[in-house]
């Protein structure tokens, strides 16, 4: 078997061009365009690309992004501060900040400072909970793109055997509630699970968030699998590649994502979504 490419690309696009039709809307009704703030801290260069990408995708389709940039020597009090100033701002609909943050700051403090209603990652713990809690309301970007990618397929979810490698806040953990509310059976594998080829072997679906290049061997893959690698690594020769290993896997699975060009794309078009959301639920509150 080979498997079917899932095109992160096309499906963002689609959201893309959803979202800008209802910022359209919006604004032919008199109403403002959402607006999203970005916060940069310091100068990593991979945060600088992905919030470099974020503002060009509110730019596309008619969000007003703006950024702060502050130097990587503010301290934690500071960051709050300008938290603080977005939170109370309203022509401000979306907050994010961009993680990690430098090593002095307690970034679990930073997002549950940021007001919940204008949480657009879904980092705050009270939206983490509304997803737990069955009532999902601006939800974690990269997990609910992926279930968007899932949904791309046309394979029904409901009922298959779901295992997810990775138990972070931002991937792991909200993937595997998104993927109970889609009536999966869902493991969730980390660094302490015994037998990682045997759980995987089982999986007919399987996300993958580790950050660690080509983690998962394709001979492992369950023959018909959908695949979702959420990884991007850099190689030292400048390549990117996920955490599975992309050629072997393909021809075990019957659906896998690309990398670049599978999850990336749609952890940016769900901030959108969230953005023109985050600007709903503040009129109707
Ligand atoms: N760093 C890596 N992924 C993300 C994300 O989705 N949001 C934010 N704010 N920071 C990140």
């Amino acid at each position: 078997m080979t498997a079917q490419l899932i095109d992160g690309k096309a499906v963002a696009a689609q959201v893309h061009e959803r979202v800008r039709q209802a910022v359209e809307a919006r604004v032919a009704a008199g109403k403002r365009a959402p607006a999203l703030a970005t916060v940069l801290v310091g100068a990593d260069p991979a945060s600088e690309i992905y919030v470099r990408s974020k503002r060009q995708t509110c730019e596309k389709i008619g969000i007003r992004s703006v950024p702060t940039h502050l130097d990587a020597a503010i301290s934690e009090a500071e960051l709050l501060a300008v938290v603080d100033q977005l939170n109370a701002d309203d022509s401000i609909d979306g907050i994010l900040v961009q993680l990690p943050l430098p090593k002095n700051i307690n970034a679990d403090k930073v997002i549950e400072r940021i007001r919940p209603d204008k949480d657009v990652d879904g980092f705050h713990p009270y939206n983490f909970g509304r997803l737990a809690q069955k009532t999902p309301t601006l939800r974690p970007c990269t997990p609910w793109g992926s279930v968007e990618l899932l949904k791309s397929t046309g394979v029904p979810l409901a009922g298959k055997r779901a295992l997810v490698i990775g138990q972070s806040n931002i991937v792991g953990r909200p993937m595997a509630l998104e993927l109970l509310l889609l009536g999966c059976t869902v493991t969730v594998a980390h660094s302490k699970t015994r037998d990682l080829p045997e759980e995987v072997a089982r999986a007919e679906v399987l996300v993958v968030g580790t950050g660690i290049p080509d983690m998962i061997k394709g001979d492992w893959i369950r023959e018909g699998a959908i695949v979702i690698d959420v990884g991007i690594n850099r190689l030292p020769s400048g390549k990117l590649c996920g955490d599975v290993e992309f050629d072997a896997a393909r021809q075990k699975a019957a659906f896998i994502t690309p990398v670049p060009g599978g999850v990336g794309p749609m952890t940016v078009a769900m901030l959108m979504e969230n953005t023109l959301r985050a600007a709903e639920l503040r009129e109707t509150a």
